[in-house]
């Protein structure tokens, strides 16, 4: 299938420097849960900052096709849900568009449903790996079909679920989030133990919705069919988007910006911790509690950083941010050791090629591993013809390459961006100045 995205090349220009104060787009992750929750809960749900993504609108547009309306005025989203019984069967299947996490987690509800669903996307989500949902769904009850055994299009048939004890066999918050909601309908408690803890935004977005659920030393256990309750929720913005601008800020000499309302969940932000840690001057202006969620303003500005290593634990934390911290690894003055990160090969690109692909582009120099990369620091950016290969964050990251390069850059398939971040190539308009 062939989308607008494949056409459009943007160029950009080295900057000057970055200024200004910005507000970014609502958290992709916690925007598709609190839809699909809303849309189990008993009444109306009004979802504000709802994510402007392509990616979160397959999530609506397959909660739509489940017989939930909704409405959208600006970012807010209302969802009328009918309570945890209240889907029916689609006419046909649904389009989960280029959105991993909309088919991993919408799968553990189809999994609960007396109706059986098949739900697609596009080529890059049709070759991503469906295995490690299936494994648990079918333990639980449900019967999972898909092409090869593993890739979308995927057919649940929905049916009486029981509860399981299951351990991840990987770090995957969408994992386990398919199981916790395939819990929603199975009788009793049904436990998921994380070897690495990964995001919780499934657990915070249940319990505000009110479900029973509890949660100790990555453990986490679920009280089956809750009740549901419609609520009117605030979707901080995006930390993985806010990475592009942070990265940016801290490359391009004179450069300061503040990133408002951003998602400060502990199960989010390495990401900070991490740019710290490589002496990034990034301060959190004021922080505070939203629906369970962190939330606050940071402030960032141009400083040398050192580089470092991502490896185990943080290597799960980080993987979004992966391929625009790759992009600084180079600027750096140590460079940047990527390993643990075999996951980056099965993203919406394989996000080790793709950045080393585009890094000899632009003459840098990257050594691949099979589960990382070696990029040795201080090199010098050159202007380059760069690909998205339709992931937006490919897109994004070498956005923030060009404007360290020496000339003018393109990016082809740029507005792949959209996946998360629509606005993205404005926001860069207004903050980057020559
Ligand atoms: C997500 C979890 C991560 C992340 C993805 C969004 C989520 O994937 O890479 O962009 O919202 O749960 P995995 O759970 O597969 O690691």
């Amino acid at each position: 299938m062939l989308r607008e995205w494949e056409f459009m090349q943007k160029t950009v220009r080295p900057a000057g420097r970055l200024t200004g104060a910005i507000t970014l787009p609502g958290d992709k992750s916690i925007s598709h849960r609190y839809a699909m929750i809303a849309s189990l809960a008993e009444g109306k749900s009004v979802i504000h900052n709802y994510s402007t993504g392509a990616d979160c609108h397959s999530t609506l547009g397959c909660v739509q096709a489940l017989g939930i309306p909704f409405e959208e005025e600006g970012t807010t989203v209302t969802v009328h849900g009918k309570g945890l019984n209240g889907w029916s069967a689609p006419s046909g299947p649904l389009d989960a568009g280029n959105s991993g996490s909309t088919i991993r987690m919408i799968a553990g509800l189809l999994a609960g449903q007396p109706f059986s669903t098949t739900v697609f996307g596009d080529e890059s989500l049709s070759r991503r790996p469906m295995a490690r949902i299936m494994k648990p769904l079918t333990e639980m009850g449900a019967r999972l079909e898909a092409r090869d055994g593993q890739f979308p299009p995927l057919t649940i048939h929905g049916g009486p679920l029981k509860p399981i004890d299951y351990t991840l066999p990987v770090a995957s918050a969408q994992v386990k989030t398919a199981v916790l909601f395939g819990g929603l309908f199975a009788d009793g408690q049904t436990i998921v133990r994380e070897p690495i803890a990964s995001r919780d935004h499934t657990e915070l977005a249940l319990r505000e919705f009110g479900a029973e659920l509890k949660v100790s030393q990555k453990v986490i256990t679920l009280q089956g069919r809750p009740t549901l309750t419609g609520r009117e929720v605030m979707v901080p913005s995006d930390l993985s988007s806010a990475a592009f601008f942070l990265v940016a800020g801290l490359l391009v000499p004179g450069s300061h910006l503040v990133i408002r309302n951003v998602g400060l969940n502990p199960t989010r932000s390495a990401l900070l911790d991490f740019l710290l840690g490589a002496g990034a001057p990034i301060k959190v202006l004021w922080i505070e509690s939203t629906n369970g969620e962190m939330i606050g303003d940071i402030e960032v500005k141009h400083a040398p950083i050192k580089g470092g290593v991502i490896e185990g634990a943080l290597a799960a934390g980080l993987i979004d941010e992966i391929p625009v911290l790759a992009v600084m690894g180079a600027a750096s003055e140590e460079g940047l050791i990527v390993r643990d990160a075999s996951e980056l090969r099965i993203k919406e690109t394989d996000r080790i090629a793709t950045v080393a692909d585009n890094f000899a582009r632009m003459g840098i120099q990257i050594e691949v591993t099979p589960d990382g990369m070696r990029i040795p620091g201080k090199q010098k950016f050159k202007a380059a013809a760069f690909d998205s290969f339709g992931d937006h964050r490919i897109a994004m990251a070498f956005a923030v390459a060009a404007l360290r390069g020496d000339g003018e850059s393109t990016i082809d398939n740029a507005d792949a961006a959209s996946v998360s971040f629509p606005e993205f190539w404005n926001i860069l308009d207004q903050t980057a100045s020559a």
